[in-house]
């Protein structure tokens, strides 16, 4: 946990979101750590993400301190599509909408307009990305789908060998209108 502090849900309304930058790289990096059941990827590996795909990342501050971030990219065969590969909210964040208002700030994003579908792999047991994806397709008023992950066989963990892909879309450009708002 970095902060060590409980937070009401009024101060999450506080949070500013910006891309990621090199001089993140040590916050995600720690965050992950305190974030199971994320698999902790090397630094080299984050800052590859802060320094190529800024523009489909997002971190959350609170208090100038990284407290959440999604690590995303858009698969070059399918640009209208965000893959989000990581991402977390530091424990005294959780449940105050922090993760939903990161989707709804990369959604709003004037350069990422042609993204119509979000797409993550999930392990079912993760309740709590579970209920994110589906309370995403909720207020996009769309389809939340899942299909088995082709590769899910080569993991030795039981989570990721579990895991599914999820895929939330068609997303509307009126839907990212009205939940960039
Ligand atoms: C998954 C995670 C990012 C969600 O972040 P969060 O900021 O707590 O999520 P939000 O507060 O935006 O909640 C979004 C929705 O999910 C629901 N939700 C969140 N956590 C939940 C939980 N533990 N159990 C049930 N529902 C939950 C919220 O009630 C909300 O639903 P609503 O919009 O219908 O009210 C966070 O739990 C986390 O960092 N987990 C560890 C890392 C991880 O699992 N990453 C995802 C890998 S795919």
């Amino acid at each position: 946990m970095l902060t060590g502090k409980i937070v009401k849900p009024e101060e999450a309304g506080r949070l500013s979101f910006r891309s990621p930058d090199v001089g993140d790289v040590s916050a995600i990096h720690a965050l992950v750590k305190c974030c199971a059941p994320l698999d902790v990827n090397s630094r080299f590996c984050y800052l590859s993400f802060c320094e190529h795909f800024a523009s489909t990342c997002v971190v959350a501050e609170a208090n100038g301190v990284v407290i959440a971030f999604i690590i995303a990219y858009s698969p070059p065969e399918r640009r209208d599509t965000l893959f989000i590969w990581q991402m977390a909210v530091d424990q005294p964040f959780r449940q105050c909408g922090v993760a939903k208002q990161m989707l709804r700030n990369l959604l709003s994003l004037h350069h990422l307009k042609r993204i119509r579908n979000i797409e993550a792999t999930v392990s079912p047991s993760n309740a709590a990305a579970c209920a994110l994806f589906h309370s995403l397709a909720r207020e996009c008023n769309t389809f939340l789908g899942k299909s088995l992950l082709s590769a899910a066989t080569m993991f030795d963990e039981a989570h990721h060998k579990q895991s599914k892909l999820i895929r939330v879309g068609p997303i509307n450009s009126i839907s990212k209108t009205l939940i960039g708002r």
